[in-house]
C-alpha cells in the first residue's frame, strides 16, 4: 500500500514539510520521530527531486540504521535506499576514510581492529616472541 502524508499527525506533517534551515525534533520514545525522518526522506526524493546520494542519515546504533533503511525502502523503494547513506557515526567516518585515505597517503584496503582484535594480535606477537 502506498504511504501518504495522511499517515502523519499535524506536528509530524509540519516537520516533514519544513523546507529551509534546520529542524530540531524533540519527542519521546515511540512518539513517531523515525516516521518523520523517513517521510522527510521520501518527500525530499519524490517531491523535491533531491538526489538520494545527497542525503545523509546518521543514527546512534547499527540496529536503528538497519530499521531506518527498511522503513525508507518501504516508502521510497529499494533502488533509492541503496544510494542514501544511512548509518552510524562510526560507519560514516569509516566510509570517508575508505574513500579519501589515499589523499593522506594511506591505502584504502585497511581493517579497523577493536579491543579484542588488538589483544589477540598482541598475544600472538608475544607468543611468537616466547617461541623465539
Ligand atoms: N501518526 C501516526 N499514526 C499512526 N502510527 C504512527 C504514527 N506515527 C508513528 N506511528 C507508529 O508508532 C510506532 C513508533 O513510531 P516511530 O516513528 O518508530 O517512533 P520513534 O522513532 O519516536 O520511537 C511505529 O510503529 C510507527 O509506525
Ligand atoms: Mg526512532
Amino acid at each position: 500500500m502506498k504511504k501518504t502524508y495522511h499517515d502523519l499527525n499535524e506536528e509530524q506533517r509540519e516537520a516533514v514539510f519544513h523546507n529551509n534551515g534546520p529542524a530540531l525534533i524533540l519527542a519521546g520514545a515511540g512518539s513517531g520521530k523515525t516516521r518523520v525522518v523517513t517521510y522527510r526522506i521520501m518527500r525530499l526524493i519524490e517531491e523535491m527531486k533531491v538526489d538520494p546520494f545527497s542525503i545523509l542519515a546518521v543514527t546512534f546504533t547499527n540496529k536503528a540504521a538497519q530499521s531506518m533503511k527498511e522503513r525508507v525502502a518501504e516508502l521510497s523503494g529499494r533502488g533509492k535506499v541503496k544510494d542514501i547513506f544511512i548509518g552510524t557515526f562510526h560507519a560514516l567516518c569509516l566510509q570517508i576514510l575508505k574513500i579519501h585515505s589515499p589523499k593522506l597517503g594511506y591505502q584504502t584496503g585497511f581493517t579497523i581492529y577493536d579491543d579484542s582484535d588488538q589483544q589477540a594480535l598482541i598475544k600472538e606477537c608475544l607468543w611468537g616472541f616466547e617461541m623465539g
